[in-house]
């Protein structure tokens, strides 16, 4: 799959961990920025992953800042996005499993690259389970978030 990334100066130093990882675990990157380590506004990257994926650009996103919280946020404000910080690996993949998450945000100055790196790779390896027999729960739940997104 395409996966569009995007940090600002404070998950910057993660950036390549994560760009690497997603490469190696044998996707393809949609690399939206930052470029540099000079300060930039948090929101911006969060939108430029929003865009590309509900443009069809990519199918998932991973987003950093410092805390990973900020950027988070601001993602989850995009209709069609389901954001998640993840900074362990049972949450990486369960948040996909069960909730649909689509983008995972990650805390450049919380995360080592080695839990980082372990981490994408759950989140990238995992589905969701909604539509199997037996599982029909979560479908019905994340409508029921869909439906709140919606202002129902
Ligand atoms: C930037 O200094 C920092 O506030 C930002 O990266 C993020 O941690 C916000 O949640």
């Amino acid at each position: 799959m395409i996966v569009a990334i995007a940090t600002d100066h404070g998950g910057f130093a993660l950036k390549d961990t994560v760009l690497q990882a997603v490469r190696e675990a044998g996707h393809e990157v949609l690399d939206l920025g930052t470029h540099s380590p000079e300060a930039v506004d948090y929101p911006e990257y969060a939108a430029l992953v929003g865009e590309a994926i509900n443009d069809g650009k990519a199918e998932r996103g991973i987003l950093l800042c410092g805390s990973g919280i900020g950027i988070c946020i601001a993602a989850n404000k995009i209709k069609g996005i389901y954001a998640a910080i993840a900074h362990d690996t049972y949450s990486a993949h369960q948040g996909v499993e069960h909730d649909a998450m689509n983008v995972l945000c990650l805390g450049g100055r919380i995360l080592g690259p080695e839990p980082a790196r372990e981490i994408v790779k759950a989140f990238l390896s995992a589905r969701f389970v909604g539509g199997d027999p037996g599982q029909e729960r979560h479908a019905r739940r994340v409508g029921k978030v869909r439906r709140l997104e919606d202002g129902a």
